[in-house]
């Protein structure tokens, strides 16, 4: 029941860290899948961040018309549109004044269930690529969830049905988790120059279903 509170309370507070630290702190952010996250409409007082939205031409545009129509100030952010599965976000960035030598916050939230094992192992190289310092924040769902290993056979077959009917979206991509929970992430990023610095999950590993939902904030080495 409180998993999106604990996932908001996660990510704003990795936000906050990165934009407000003494040393390197990030003057851009990148908020992919943007969806209605209002992340760049509530920055810390007197910031002076460049903001970017990236998400599929429909959402952004229907975003831009609820902005407009609330009178929510947005001059400070571009919204970049994309097809993760399809095309090179970074680029897309590139074209609307993205600049890849500042140091970055890239808020990656309720996304990556959603993309292809391909488009997740791209987007954390092409953030690996950032400069040092320049910090991912991402949720991920454990692999054992998705392809409805046990115990979850049932809850996985539920949330795929319902996600399909809600959204219209296929849940794709899980973490395979190891040993431990947060082993099979730090693995996973073993392969790029991103290190896990933090690392949370839902529940209780007491409980009796496995933890199968993860928040993170890595971080370029
Ligand atoms: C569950 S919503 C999360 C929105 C927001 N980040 C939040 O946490 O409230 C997923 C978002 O990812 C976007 N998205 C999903 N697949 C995408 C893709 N292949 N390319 C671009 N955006 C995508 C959707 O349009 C949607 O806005």
């Amino acid at each position: 029941m409180t998993m999106m509170s604990h996932r908001t309370h996660f990510f704003n507070q990795s936000i906050q860290d990165v934009l407000s630290r003494e040393d390197n702190p990030a003057t851009q952010l990148v908020v992919l899948g943007a969806g209605f996250d209002t992340r760049c409409y509530n920055l810390p007082e007197g910031a002076d961040i460049k903001c970017f939205e990236v998400d599929m031409p429909p959402t952004l545009n229907a975003k831009k018309r609820a902005l407009q129509l609330a009178e929510v100030a947005h001059d400070h952010v571009t919204f970049v549109e994309t097809d993760f599965n399809q095309e090179i976000w970074l680029e897309a960035l590139l074209d609307s004044g993205f600049n890849p030598n500042l140091t970055t916050y890239v808020l990656w939230e309720g996304v990556t269930m959603y993309l292809v094992e391909e488009a997740v192992r791209d987007t954390l190289n092409l953030i690996a690529s950032l400069p040092t310092g320049s910090v991912v924040g991402a949720d991920f769902f454990s692999q054992d969830l998705i392809q409805g290993n046990p115990p979850f056979e049932k809850i996985s077959k539920a949330m795929l049905r319902g996600i399909k009917y809600q959204y219209s979206e296929n849940l794709q991509f899980g973490i395979p988790t190891g040993e431990t929970l947060s082993e099979g992430l730090g693995e996973y990023l073993s392969e790029s120059e991103l290190k896990l610095a933090r690392f949370e999950h839902v529940g209780s590993t007491e409980d009796k279903k496995p933890p199968w939902y993860f928040f993170a904030h890595i971080e370029k080495h």
